[in-house]
């Protein structure tokens, strides 16, 4: 399994970045937004608070140190706890490859919509030109392709010169943009009642769904479930640094830059008196009109989308690394090969996904298009389930304590028994109420 030749990170700081370019993503900037949205605001943030530093760092913490002690891809990882739990690495595998699919096309999108906020101010209705662009065929297809393709060239140059390089300069200047973002919307009349839809909790909203949402949130937004720190984790060369000093900055970072959004799109969208909850194409209609009627909207518009492209591309890259190394550690492929056959892969079907927009709206699968399918088969089932299978595993078969990831002994005693007990009865909890078993 360890193989002296195996690629490594050039630095702590390196896989720390990488790391947090996985977390930090659309499911942030694009998703969080909507989701809060659609139940009720400040107790959808609450129950997300919650499990992104319980569930969610517990599975951060356990993922990374499995990949550091095995040095190896989720499949091996899991083979190396017992070896009949090989196929929940190839589950991770079948998540990537129904995420990719989909995750890429809003990049493509987001491509797109950086060309397009140049003319921003001469677009008159939002609505209908997003709608008009999403549902052609040419056009998003076009820039899913180049996202890709970008995408796949990043992850082809390896783990020091491609994916470290790229999150080591994307990741400050995303952080950065969105202050300077935030900032300015911040500053606009009636931006508070947008902070206080954002922080106020309304009870009465909390119900299955809601935590079911809020759990497959916390699961995309933090990349859990599906091996990307087990894979990441093995490529760190030295062991001596503890598992939570390396992996704690990447959970804070995640909720930090989801508070930001909120706090960036809420107040924007409230100052507009525009009804908030408009889903998946919040960021595409809303904001971009807001942008357009500000004073150096143009500007504006500009650095909001290379904001996502930037915390996309890093997030899309942590999602391809894990099949490729699959391919590469189990299969015996070389880097190129893994990675041009898993873009084809992804091309053929990301097409589909993209065309549920427009030519193939009508086909359904239980009353949703393939794009809405795939999005809550993948964060509301098979990444929970990842998780699941990743706390029986860690917590029962192998026993959490022999995954040492704190120095302190009280808080390594609080990870074992939330990898034991806590997460996965609220992740099975929260599953079977979800799909309305309980
Ligand atoms: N976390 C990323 C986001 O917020 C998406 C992502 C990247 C992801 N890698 C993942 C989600 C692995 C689940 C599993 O956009």
């Amino acid at each position: 399994m360890t193989e002296t030749n195996r690629a490594a990170w050039g630095s702590k700081l390196g896989i720390m970045l990488a790391s947090a370019g996985s977390a930090v993503g659309l499911g942030n900037l694009w998703r969080f937004p909507f989701c809060t949205a659609q139940n009720g605001g400040g107790s959808f943030l609450i129950i997300y608070l919650i499990c992104s530093f319980t569930i969610g760092a517990a599975l951060v913490f356990t993922e990374a140190a499995l990949g550091m002690k095995v040095k190896s891809e989720p499949s091996d990882a899991f083979g190396w706890i017992h070896p009949r739990l090989k196929f929940i690495g190839g589950l991770c595998i079948l998540t990537s490859a129904i995420i990719l699919p989909y995750y890429n096309v809003v990049g493509g999108w987001i491509l797109a919509y950086i060309f397009k906020s140049f003319s921003i101010t001469s677009i008159k209705n939002f609505g209908e030109a997003f709608t008009d662009f999403s549902s052609s065929a040419f056009e998003p297809l076009l820039f899913f392709y180049a996202y890709m393709i970008g995408t796949a060239i990043i992850v082809y140059m390896g783990i020091q010169k491609g994916i470290e390089k790229f999150c080591k300069i994307m990741m400050p200047v995303l952080f950065v943009l969105l202050i300077v973002l935030m900032i300015r919307v911040l500053m606009l009349d009636r931006a508070l009642e947008g902070v206080k839809f954002f922080f106020l909790p309304d009870i009465s909203k909390l119900n299955g769904k809601t935590m079911l949402d809020a759990m497959g949130q916390v699961f995309f937004s933090v990349s859990v479930g599906m091996g990307v720190y087990i894979t990441y984790g093995s490529y760190v060369k030295d062991n001596t640094e503890s598992v939570s000093r390396i992996m704690w900055p990447v959970v804070v970072l995640d909720v930090l830059i989801s508070l930001l959004a909120g706090l960036t799109i809420f107040p924007a969208v409230f100052s507009f008196n525009i009804p908030i909850n408009a889903g998946p194409a919040l960021i595409f209609i809303t904001l971009p009109k807001i942008f357009a009627s500000l004073p150096f909207g143009q500007f504006f518009g500009l650095i909001f989308f290379i904001i996502l492209l930037g915390a996309a591309a890093t997030s899309s890259i942590s999602l391809m690394e894990v099949p490729v190394a699959f391919l590469c550690d189990r299969m015996k492929f070389s880097r190129p090969k893994a990675v041009v056959l898993f873009t084809v892969f992804c091309l053929i079907t990301g097409t589909f996904t993209s065309l549920s927009f427009g030519k193939l709206g009508e086909f359904k699968i239980a009353g949703k298009i393939l794009f809405d399918q795939f999005d809550f088969l993948a964060s509301n089932i098979l990444l929970p389930l990842g998780g699941f299978l990743t706390c029986i595993a860690v917590g029962w078969i192998l026993g959490s304590g022999k995954l040492v990831v704190f120095n302190n002994s009280r808080l390594q005693k609080s990870f074992e028994f939330c990898i034991k007990w806590i997460a996965p009865i609220a992740i099975l909890l929260i599953l079977l109420k979800g799909i309305e078993l309980i």
